[in-house]
């Protein structure tokens, strides 16, 4: 028997909450590089007061020319344990320029060595389901037939089914195919981190998540499932011409199925998210003119631990220290 370790979560979420505090501002502004920036910004800073040694392998930003947190970047202060860092300042940057739901401040933690080298892959396709559903469905088996087996996992009908798919031309086909079986969807024009944690919570309104999206938030959503249990089935699903190009030039399988598991090598994994523009699952930051709330999903993988957040920041307190100004 052990006695209880650090749970690294616990300072994660630190971060993530400066995360959505600095880049909540943004909010509806149009801008989103200017929130991006902010929660990066403070995300480095925030990291550098944890004593861990970390490396960020799934950084964001080269996909859209973001200001990012970049892979190779060290992060912590040096003294501890050796660190696979997967971050999302903002994980739907748009979200938060135009002010929709789901936009999230998100990072995933492993040991040195576990997570998914994506190496020049962009995009995956993702099939992500509650932990009933995990040993009855097939990525590569027709949608309506996946429908079908999840809904009876779950013991519900297809038509009482929610999935949660991105709004993007790639997905006209996917819709309509599960337009077509009877099965209802959450259209979102972003975010699939937050639509794979839906999906896999049960207290949430969504039953499953299809379609294509980034592989960052691919390794991230591992991050969470393979703490909240459910499961994530996801193939190389390339978009651009030169990240076909490069795929093959890498050797990669292309038809290879990944699991949370092959995503994430270890259940010894750290996450924490922070709400930034609200929705039904991570609610917002919201300014009180002398502070703020923020929520948040804090958990850790090794005792399984699931935590909600509930943090309120004072700026009479805050503001006469802290480097990043948040009022
Ligand atoms: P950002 O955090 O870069 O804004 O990504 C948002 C997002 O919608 C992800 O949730 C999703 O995985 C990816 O973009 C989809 O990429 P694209 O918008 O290029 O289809």
């Amino acid at each position: 028997m052990e006695v209880p370790s650090h749970n690294l979560a616990l300072d994660l979420v630190r971060v993530t909450e400066a995360a959505a505090l600095a880049a909540a501002r943004w909010l509806g502004r149009g801008d989103k590089n200017g929130g991006d920036q902010a929660a990066v910004d403070a995300m480095r800073l925030s990291f550098n007061s944890i004593d861990f040694e970390g490396e960020i392998v799934i950084g964001e930003g080269e996909k859209d020319e973001a200001p990012m947190l970049y892979n190779g970047e060290k992060v912590g202060t040096g003294n501890g344990p050796k660190m696979d860092v997967a971050v999302d300042p903002v994980e739907g940057t748009n979200l938060l320029a135009y002010g929709r739901p789901n936009a999230i401040a998100v990072i995933g933690v492993a040991p040195a060595g576990s997570m998914l080298d994506p190496g020049p892959s962009f995009y995956m396709r993702k099939l992500v389901v509650p932990a009933q559903a995990k040993t009855v469905v097939d990525i590569d088996a027709p949608v309506a037939d996946n429908l079908r087996k999840v809904a009876k996992a779950l013991n519900k009908d297809v038509d009482d089914l929610v999935v949660f798919v991105l709004d993007k031309p790639r997905h006209r086909e996917l819709i309509a195919e599960i337009r077509k079986a009877g099965a209802r969807i959450q259209l979102h024009t972003d975010g699939d981190v937050n639509g794979s944690l839906m999906a896999v919570d049960p207290t949430s309104e969504v039953d499953m998540m299809m379609g294509t999206g980034g592989t960052p938030e691919a390794v991230l959503s591992a991050c969470a499932i393979r703490i909240m249990g459910g499961e994530f089935f996801a193939k190389f699903d390339p978009q651009l011409d030169n990240e076909k190009k490069a795929l093959a030039e890498a050797g990669q399988d292309l038809s290879r199925i990944y699991t949370a598991a092959d995503l994430v090598r270890s259940d010894d994994v750290f996450f924490a998210a922070t709400g930034l523009s609200g929705g039904t699952f991570m609610p917002a930051v919201r300014f009180s003119g002398r502070g703020a709330t923020t929520h948040s999903l804090v958990m850790r993988g090794k005792t399984g631990t699931v935590r909600r957040i509930i943090a309120e920041h004072s700026w009479d307190h805050l503001m006469q220290f802290s480097a990043v100004k948040y009022d």
